[in-house]
């Protein structure tokens, strides 16, 4: 099965098992959380759910959103106020503890606010996202302020990482985040401890968020290329 099949595949698996009439749903981005989006939509066009007040974590899912019919609103909202019922993403790696990397399609920072705003986690993959260790293969990504870009760096070389500037595609110079900064993605040539690093990276000055995800074990939905959807706790 092709690897966009079976992102469909959880996509879809996940948001008509978990989504229900009147929550605060969380939108992940990327192109298996589009799948939840698209489905949630369908659902409520047929009439199977209603009252959802979704959170888009960014204009990629904000503009879904909008596209399949579905209420955006903001975090901060009265309607919504801080907290969700449920939220839904996609993930770069998965290890067996259900950590994850996250930050792919640069969209981390709000992720991560929906992520731990939210009671319920759920994650989208396809079998391939399934990883031993986190960060030696699929770079984390990191969040800085443009100020940032070479201290950051160094800092973040000293821990051991090779550092990359994310470049944009079909735009001269780096990637500019929703929030007008710049993402260093780093790999370690070793195996590390993401949920020490979680902590520890925030502490480097001018660094906003980083990639790794460990605090809230999701469920994951693991859509396999033998047609089997694997929930995973
Ligand atoms: C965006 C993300 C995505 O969820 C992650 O990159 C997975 O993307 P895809 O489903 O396209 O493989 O974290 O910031």
């Amino acid at each position: 099965m092709e690897q966009q099949a079976l992102k469909e595949n959880a996509g879809r698996a996940a948001a008509e098992a978990l989504v229900k009439s009147g929550m605060k749903l969380g939108l992940g981005t990327g192109s298996t959380a589009i799948h939840v989006i698209r489905r949630v939509g369908e659902l409520m066009a047929e009439g199977s759910l209603s009252g959802i007040l979704a959170f888009p974590t960014s204009f990629q899912s904000s503009i879904a959103c909008e596209k399949w019919g579905i209420p955006v609103y903001a975090l901060n909202a009265k309607e919504i106020g801080g907290s969700l019922d449920l939220t839904i993403d996609g993930a770069d790696e998965i290890d067996p503890e259900n950590r994850l990397i996250k930050g792919g399609g640069g969209a981390l920072l709000i992720e991560k606010l929906a992520a731990y705003a939210s009671a319920a986690y759920a994650i989208v993959a396809d079998e391939s996202k399934l990883v031993e260790n986190l960060g030696t293969a699929f770079p984390v990504p990191i969040e800085v302020i443009p100020e940032a870009r070479i201290t950051a760096a160094a800092a973040l070389e000293k821990l051991g990482a090779a550092v990359f500037l994310r470049e944009a595609v079909r735009k001269a110079g780096p990637v500019i985040t929703e929030h007008g900064n710049l993402l260093l993605d780093i790999r370690f040539p070793f195996p590390v401890d993401s949920a020490a690093l979680e902590t520890e990276l925030n502490g480097i000055p001018g660094v906003v968020e980083n990639g790794f995800f460990t605090r809230i074990r999701p469920v994951v939905y693991i859509a396999h290329t033998d047609g089997i959807i694997e929930v995973r706790k």
